[in-house]
């Protein structure tokens, strides 16, 4: 995996291109900016607005928004074209750890280290701070003039599906009624592909249609690598909760356990899921195959989710 890191990276550093560290930081910049462009909207209630603020601004990785950009240009497209779609599934993703944290779901008081959103407002403002921020995911893709009413309408469908019963809210219910119960191995990765796969996919998706220009044979590759990386993320997730210091995830380390969750590691023990977690992440560069340097970023973008150290 350090190799394949290694070989990318050369490819590229020949190339004069940005490192991966440098390419990763102007992205998360850009994301930054234009979220909190997105936010500056002060005919909202005060205290409302102030929870989205909070969840969305406050730190974060910004994956999946790097993933659709990193799509935009595997496809050979502009990656500014992916603008929107990137803030839409961050969108979605905030709303989606808000909702997680609450005493009803996970019951977390920290994310990204600082009190969760229920915690430093209150639960009907956090619940509807999430909610404003899922209808907002979908209002910015739909009026977004760039798109064609066609590509608009694909796009749509791509999130919504991702986002509701179909994706992470199927996932995240299946998550609570495996809870504190055994469950086969085939059972766990069905439920990471929906709570935290589908979104995964949804951002590569939705980063290469904003180009106009992804083929019929492209997306299904792009989609076969996402549902790959999307695993893979996930049980690098549940590998971190054992592993990550509190200090170091910005999570209580060691909550899963506690709350009887299935996870890789509760399910197949902490060695199994790593064996685990590199094939999948193994699949997922497999999936890339028939792309050229082009879909590098992708590649170290898929190598970082499963080396994350939070
Ligand atoms: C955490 O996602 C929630 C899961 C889906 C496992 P991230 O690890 O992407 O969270 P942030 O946005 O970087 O904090
Ligand atoms: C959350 O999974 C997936 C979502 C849909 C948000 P987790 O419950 O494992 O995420 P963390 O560990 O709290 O970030
Ligand atoms: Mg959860
Ligand atoms: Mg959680
Ligand atoms: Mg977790």
């Amino acid at each position: 995996m350090a190799m394949m890191l290694l070989m990318t990276q050369t490819r590229l550093e020949a190339s004069s291109m940005p490192s991966f560290e440098q390419w990763l930081q102007q992205q998360q910049q850009r994301t930054q900016q234009q979220l909190q462009a997105l936010l500056d909207n002060t005919a909202a209630p005060a205290r409302l607005i102030a929870a989205m603020q909070y969840a969305v601004l406050g730190g974060g990785k910004r994956l999946r928004p790097l993933l659709a950009y990193a799509a935009a240009q595997a496809v050979g497209g502009d990656s500014r074209s992916a603008d929107i779609p990137a803030c839409a599934v961050e969108f979605i993703h905030a709303y989606s750890l808000i909702h997680d944290d609450l005493p009803s779901m996970d019951d977390d008081i920290l994310r990204r280290g600082q009190p969760t959103c229920h915690i430093k407002f209150d639960e009907a403002t956090a619940i509807l701070a999430g909610d404003a921020l899922q209808a907002l995911a979908f209002e910015l893709l739909a009026s977004t003039p760039a798109f064609s009413d066609a590509l608009r309408v694909q796009m749509l469908r791509e999130l919504a599906t991702a986002s509701g019963w179909q994706g992470m809210v199927g996932g995240q219910a299946l998550d609570i009624a495996a809870t504190g119960l055994p469950l086969a191995e085939s059972g766990l990765s069905y439920m990471h592909s929906l709570k935290t796969g589908a979104l995964i996919t949804a951002s590569v998706v939705l980063g290469a249609l904003s180009t106009g220009r992804a083929s019929v044979h492209q997306l299904d590759s792009l989609r076969l690598f996402a549902q790959q990386a999307g695993l893979a993320f996930q049980i690098q997730d549940d590998i971190l909760d054992v592993e990550a210091s509190t200090a170091v995830s910005g999570k209580e380390q060691g909550k899963d356990a506690r709350q009887h969750k299935a996870t890789y590691p509760s399910v197949l023990g902490l060695a199994e899921a790593k064996q685990r977690l590199n094939a999948v992440a193994a699949r997922a560069d497999a999936a890339l195959n028939a792309f050229g340097p082009q879909a590098d970023r992708l590649r170290q973008l898929a190598q970082y989710l499963v080396q994350r150290p939070s």
